[in-house]
C-alpha cells in the first residue's frame, strides 16, 4: 500500500465506487452543437459518474476502425472521466466488426432512431451475432414502426410518439433477437428495456438488462408536460410498465440502470412533433435521482451500486472498476444522502442546458467525485485540466 500524497475527509459521508454509465451519446464528433466529450464528461463527473461508455450515432458513426480511433483522439483530450466505446453494426461492416479492438459492445438499431445506424435485414443480424461476442440492442421492430408511422401521418400531438412506437414494437423486436442469438454464441445487453412485456420474455434468458432513469421515473402521462422534451425511443410507457421496470429491479431481473444521455438543443426540441429529434439527457441527475429512492426506502445504496457500478464493469469486462478493492482503480463517489436540492436547468454542465427533471427537488447528491484517483468534480466545481483514460476490456467477458 502506498502513502497517499493527499488526505480527504468524507466528513461522514459515504464513499462508493465510481458510477460505469453503459450508455450515453456524447455527440463527438459531428453533433458538438448538442454536446461534445468536454461538456458531456463535465457534466458525468458532476453526476458521480466516472466511466461512460458512448455511443456510435455519431457523425461520422462509428462504424470503422478509423472512425474509432478519431473518436480515441478527441476523448483523450476532451474527457474528465473514464471512457469507452460501444462499436455500430452496418448491413455491410463485418470485415471492420473483425477487426476492431478494446470496444465494450458491438451496437445494433434494429429501429431507427436519431442517425442513420440501422440493421433492419435478420440475415445481416444473424451474421453479426455470429460475428460479435456481445451485442448491446436497440430493441424496436423497423418495420412496425414504419407502418404506424405511416397510419398516424396527420397527428400533429407529441404522444403520437407512445402509439407508434407501442409495446409490441419493442416485444417483436425482442423475442426475434432472442430467437437468432440461441443459435449463434452472442451475449445480448437490451437497451432501454421500457415495458412488461419486453422483460417477460427476458425472464430467464441469458441476457442482460439495462432500464433508465427516465423510463423508472416518468411515464406517458407526463407527455402533455414535456411534449418533445418526453419524445425519446423507446418512448414513455404506461404507469403499469414503469411499476414492472422496478419490480424488475427488486427481484433481480433488471441489471444495469443506465442513462440513454441523448442530449438534443431547446431549439430543436420545439420543432414540431415530426421534426424534433428523439433523446433526454440525464447522466447529470441519475445518481441524485437514485438516491432520492433510497432516502424514500424503496431502493438499498447495495443495489444502486449494484447496478451502476459493479454490473456494468462486470457485464462489459471493464478491468479494475466497479468495486473499491486493493488493486482496482480509485474510481470514487462521496455522496451525502441528507443534501436537498432542486435539479436546475441553469446549474447543469450539459452542453443542451435542459433536464426532464427540471425542478425536482431530491435528497441525496454527488459531493465529490474521484476519477483515477484525482478529485475531478467537487463542491460544485469540475476541474477541467483533468484527463480521463480509455477503459480496457477483458477479452472473455464474465457471466
Ligand atoms: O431517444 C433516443 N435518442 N434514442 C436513441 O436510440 C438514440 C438517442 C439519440 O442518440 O438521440
Ligand atoms: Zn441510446
Amino acid at each position: 500500500m502506498r502513502n497517499a500524497d493527499k488526505i480527504l475527509n468524507a466528513n461522514g459521508n459515504y464513499v462508493i465506487p465510481g458510477l460505469i454509465d453503459s450508455h450515453v451519446h456524447f455527440r463527438d464528433p459531428g453533433m458538438e452543437h448538442k454536446e461534445d466529450f468536454l461538456t458531456g464528461s463535465k457534466a458525468a463527473a458532476a453526476g458521480g459518474v466516472t466511466t461512460v461508455l458512448d455511443m456510435p450515432n455519431t457523425k461520422p458513426p462509428c462504424i470503422t476502425v478509423k472512425a474509432l480511433e478519431r473518436k480515441r483522439q478527441i476523448a483523450a483530450k476532451k474527457s474528465v472521466v473514464n471512457y469507452g466505446f460501444h462499436f455500430g453494426a452496418t448491413l455491410d461492416n463485418l470485415n471492420e466488426l473483425e477487426e476492431v479492438d478494446n470496444i465494450a459492445s458491438v451496437k445494433v438499431y434494429m429501429g431507427s432512431s436519431t442517425g442513420d445506424l440501422l440493421v433492419d435485414d435478420d440475415g445481416a443480424l444473424f451474421e453479426i451475432f455470429s460475428k460479435a461476442k456481445i451485442c448491446t440492442l436497440h430493441a424496436e421492430s423497423e418495420p412496425l414502426i414504419k407502418h404506424f408511422t405511416e397510419k398516424y401521418h396527420d397527428y400533429k400531438v407529441a404522444d403520437v410518439h407512445c402509439d407508434i412506437r407501442t409495446n409490441m414494437v419493442a416485444a417483436e423486436a425482442v423475442s426475434r433477437a432472442l430467437t437468432l442469438a440461441k443459435y449463434t454464441g452472442v451475449k445480448l445487453y437490451f437497451a432501454h428495456t421500457s415495458t412488461k412485456d419486453e422483460l417477460d420474455l427476458l425472464a430467464g434468458r441469458r441476457a442482460f438488462v439495462e432500464v433508465t432513469p427516465h423510463h423508472l421515473f416518468l411515464s406517458e402521462k407526463d407527455m402533455s408536460r414535456l411534449d418533445n422534451f418526453g419524445k425519446m425511443n423507446p418512448p414513455l410507457r404506461s404507469k403499469k410498465d414503469m411499476e414492472a421496470l422496478w419490480n424488475g429491479i427488486k427481484v433481480g431481473a433488471v441489471h444495469t440502470i443506465a442513462t440513454d444521455h441523448a442530449p438534443h438543443t431547446i431549439a430543436e426540441k420545439q420543432k414540431d412533433y415530426w421534426n424534433a429529434p428523439s433523446g433526454v439527457p440525464g447522466v447529470e441527475t441519475m445518481l441524485p435521482l437514485l438516491l432520492n429512492e433510497v432516502n424514500n426506502g424503496n431502493l438499498s445504496l447495495t443495489k444502486v451500486v449494484e447496478l451502476t457500478s459493479i454490473n456494468p464493469a462486470k457485464i462489459f469486462g471493464i478491468k479494475n472498476k466497479g468495486f473499491i478493492k486493493e488493486g482496482f482503480d480509485a474510481d470514487l463517489t462521496i455522496i451525502d444522502l441528507n443534501m436537498v436540492k432542486r435539479v436546475n436547468n441553469d446549474e447543469l454542465f450539459t452542453k443542451c442546458k435542459w433536464s426532464p427533471f427540471h425542478g425536482w427537488k431530491l435528497q441525496g447528491w454527488p459531493v465529490t467525485t474521484i476519477v483515477n484517483g484525482n478529485v475531478v468534480f467537487h463542491d460544485g466545481e469540475v476541474n477541467e485540466r483533468y484527463h480521463g483514460k480509455e477503459v480496457q476490456f477483458k477479452d472473455v467477458k464474465e457471466e
